[in-house]
């Protein structure tokens, strides 16, 4: 290739493509990362753990129940509504749950980078409320299906509210490595 043909395509191609992606990079909403808390938008409430990117949470939804799934496994639940109209279905489907899309208009302290990270700010919570009567068990000791008993029984003995309880249940959840 000629000089002049290598320097005009450095200046009217990769130059002008440099700018469009940095100002799309500019504009675009750049929250990625974890939920490290419960946020709550018009009628949906998504729980803290829950993968954020660009804005928008990215989860799974059987269009009856208003229960969000963080993935098509029913295991752990991921969010909630009550008026399933108000979700954003993608028309993609996989495993009888739909694809459904979130925008969460929220501040960037409540998306943190990583998810030990967003687990770290609500294991304070777990740690204050159970630890109150006997020394607080690590997530590690019981599996998770012995949990959600635990936490029922436990909620009873300590007076916990319901919004704490969840908060706490995703603690433990999402701290078990085995
Ligand atoms: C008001 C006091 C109190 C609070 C607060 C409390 N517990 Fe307990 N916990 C107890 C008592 C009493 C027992 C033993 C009797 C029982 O299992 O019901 C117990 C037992 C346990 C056990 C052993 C259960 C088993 O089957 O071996 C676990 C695990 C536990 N608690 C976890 C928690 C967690 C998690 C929290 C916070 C959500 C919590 N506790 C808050 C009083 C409390």
């Amino acid at each position: 290739m000629p000089k002049g043909a290598v320097l005009r395509k450095f200046l009217f191609i990769i130059i002008p493509a440099a700018i469009a992606v940095s100002v799309i990079y500019a504009f675009s909403d750049s929250r990625s990362g974890y939920l490290n808390k419960n946020v709550t938008t018009g009628d949906v409430t998504v729980f803290f753990g829950t993968e954020i990117s660009g804005g928008r949470a990215h989860l799974w939804s059987d269009k009856v129940s208003g229960v969000l799934y963080a993935d098509t496994d029913k295991s752990i639940d991921n969010g909630f509504t009550k008026d399933v109209s108000s979700l954003r279905f993608t028309g993609k489907k996989a495993n009888g749950l739909f694809e459904t899309v979130v925008s969460l208009p929220k501040a960037d302290d409540e998306v943190s980078e990583t998810l030990p990270e967003a687990i770290k700010e609500s294991g304070k919570k777990y740690y204050e409320m159970c630890s109150t009567c006997h020394a607080a068990a690590e997530p590690n000791r019981y599996a998770k299906h012995r949990w959600d008993g635990i936490l029922k029984s436990m909620q009873q003995h300590g007076g916990i509210s319901d919004s704490d309880l969840s908060v706490i249940r995703r603690y433990v959840i999402l701290s078990i490595t085995n």
